[in-house]
């Protein structure tokens, strides 16, 4: 059966190879296309042609598509929810890592050296400074214990951590994937006020945008690092600013650039690497191709 798939980002050639060849087409500009396939692209509505039958998302979100009126019209939205879980965990491990042994301020301090006269001394200055701490015993928070706040707990409990989790949507369902020693705690609060790490695994919806503000940051635990690796708008850049100022927060990590934190000490932004691995690009390509495969050439 021939149809048209418009592919608005760059799709791992193994999902993709998965059509027939003409079937997709790479670009905007599909004006009879019968479903879109993307990545990140903030799809508008006024780009989405009336033929359009079906949406695919190659990650996890999806909300970067108009899915409320996508449900509307009929229009399924698939995604690829755990094909990238793995990838992102272990950016989250390796984020707690960095913020437990202060790593990248201490090699923007050695970069700063390079002329420096009193070098050996500062060496030793930069020794004390940034010496840190270590994972066993350290309590790491996660806020939604979905497919990769699962994941990062599983292994953070294997790094000898303690691990203290909230997630309001769990269900007696999925609980058994939580490992038993993962402490449920009954709000983000306490989660916050506990912790010594917290990361962040929840979509972006009315419910979250903002969810860690200044109100809740002002009982977190002193000291405590944030991981950002959801979506940047969970978190209020305002008030993550604030809580460094004032030394409650010591660190803010977060896969996202952002204008308003560039330049700020304490504050890490990455250029949402989470999910980009040669692995977990294939697996969410598979995944979505296949969903739309079935879809489009089996109306199920
Ligand atoms: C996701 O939602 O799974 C990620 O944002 C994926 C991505 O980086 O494309």
């Amino acid at each position: 059966m021939a149809y048209r798939v418009a592919v608005y980002n760059a799709i791992s050639a193994s999902g993709l190879g998965r059509f027939a060849a003409p079937h997709y087409a790479v670009g905007k500009a599909l004006a009879d296309a019968d479903a879109i396939l993307l990545r990140s692209h903030a799809l508008q509505l006024s780009e989405i042609p009336a033929t359009v039958k079906a949406i695919a998302r190659a990650g996890a979100g999806v909300n970067n598509i108009p899915v409320d009126e996508m449900s509307k019209r009929g229009v399924p939205v698939f995604n690829a929810p755990g094909a990238n879980a793995n990838a992102v965990k272990e950016l989250v491990i390796a984020a707690v890592l960095l913020a437990a042994r202060n790593v990248v301020p201490a090699i923007g301090y050695v970069q700063s050296l390079a002329a420096s006269p009193d070098f050996e001394k500062r060496v030793e200055d930069g020794k004390k400074q940034f010496a840190g701490v270590e994972l066993p015993g350290r309590t790491l928070g996660i806020i939604g214990l979905g497919a990769i706040g699962g994941l990062v707990a599983e292994t953070a409990i294997r790094l000898g951590m303690k691990v203290t989790g909230y997630d309001p949507e769990i269900t007696v369902d999925n609980a058994w994937r939580l490992p038993g020693s993962v402490k449920r705690a009954a709000s983000i609060e306490d989660v916050l006020k506990s912790s010594d790490f917290v990361t962040i695994h929840v979509p972006l919806n009315n419910h979250t945008r903002h969810m860690i503000g200044r109100e809740r940051l002002a009982v977190a635990k002193k000291g405590m690092a944030l991981l950002n690796f959801s979506r940047d708008a969970v978190v209020d850049e305002e008030a993550v600013l604030a809580s460094i100022a004032d030394k409650r927060l010591r660190a803010y990590i977060c896969d996202f650039p952002s204008p308003k934190l560039q330049g700020h000490a304490g504050v890490v932004t990455l250029p949402h690497l989470g999910a980009s691995t040669e692995e977990a690009e294939e697996n969410c390509a598979v995944m979505v191709v296949d969903q739309l495969k079935a879809f489009l050439e089996e109306g199920s």
